[in-house]
């Protein structure tokens, strides 16, 4: 009913509906409360005036069923708001596991995506309609800011963090994608496009061309550029502890706490070695600040994911 208005994206999402609906809700019910209590000023204003000079309102000592009433009404209408809006959060935050991993780094000022194939894309992001999509996202200079309003998806992007955002398109198309973070002189130029595909063409489009192959393998070529391999061996004889089967799992640190493996500790493991160490291993690992780019960062991140299979040595 509401899409024919000009002021509303498309719905391309499958999210779309249910944002839309708790929106509207909000809409509705400020517009009913507006418009009740301004035109019961307006009634009392005029019922209750003063009509002559001496008049003095009588004194009024309260009214507990009216009490009851206004604390209980107000107290039942932000409840469903908290549910109704906590449910809607968490259905966002949580991407289904078999989503489409796409990264995404944001930079003065365009949008750079990397598939895992390896295809890489400026300003225009391509994926297959139907299929939940998780964006990986992060920042090599300032905090940016994805939005996509037909998909009702917005996350900020942040330098030295990987934030993410997920979404599955319904409709093929091209839609908006915008930086909703201001960001720089050219803040507003920061713009691209969506384009969702329909899964055949999708597939054509990813044949297309990746001549540097898949994400990982461009990782593997990194990690034995930068001699990660020498200390991090499959044979648990490294110096470093062993990363086959490592992602995802959760290890012990030597500080006695537990970690989950996920990019944002492999990133910073990369980064900053010694800040979180795997329990029976020294501080040794030398940092690679400055020395590889987010993207490549990505790469070598993609490559630990994609070490599994091997017979596992158990971390746990
Ligand atoms: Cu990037 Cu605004």
């Amino acid at each position: 009913m509401w899409s024919g208005m000009p002021l509303f994206p498309e719905r391309a999402s499958t999210m779309a509906g249910r944002v839309d609906a708790l929106y509207f809700f909000l809409i509705g019910l400020s517009t009913f409360f507006s418009l009740l209590i301004a035109g019961l000023i307006v009634f009392y204003a005029v019922k209750y005036r003063r009509r002559k000079a001496d008049e003095i309102g009588a004194d009024i000592h309260g009214s507990l069923i009216l009490e009851i009433a206004w604390s209980g009404i107000p107290l039942v209408i932000t409840m469903v708001i908290f549910v109704w809006g906590a449910s809607v959060f968490f259905a966002m935050a949580r991407p289904p596991d078999e989503a489409l991993n796409i990264y995404a780094v944001g930079k003065q000022w365009m949008w750079k995506f990397q598939h895992l194939d390896g295809q890489r894309e400026i300003n225009e992001l391509h994926v297959p309609v139907g299929r939940a999509v998780k964006m990986i996202m992060t920042s090599e200079d300032v905090i940016h800011d994805f939005f996509v309003p037909a998909f009702r998806v917005k996350a900020d992007v942040l330098p030295g963090r990987y934030t993410t955002v997920w979404f599955e398109p319904t409709k093929p198309g091209r839609y908006h994608l915008f930086c909703a973070e201001y960001c720089g002189t050219k803040h507003s130029g920061m713009i691209g496009q969506v384009v969702v595909m329909e899964p055949s063409e999708y597939q054509t489009w990813l044949s297309g061309g990746a001549p540097e192959g898949s994400l990982a393998s461009t990782g593997a070529k990194l990690f034995a550029d930068l001699a990660c391999n020498t200390c991090h061996r499959p044979d648990a004889q490294g110096r470093g502890p062993v990363l086959e089967g490592l992602f995802g799992k959760t290890v012990a640190l030597q500080s006695g706490e537990t970690i989950t493996v996920d990019e944002a500790y492999v990133r910073e493991s990369i980064l900053t070695p010694v800040a979180k160490i795997t329990a029976g291993f020294q501080p040794i690992m030398p940092t690679f600040q400055g020395l590889v780019t987010e993207e490549q960062l990505l790469a070598l991140v993609e490559y630990v994911k994609s070490l599994k299979g091997l017979p596992q040595v158990e971390t746990r």
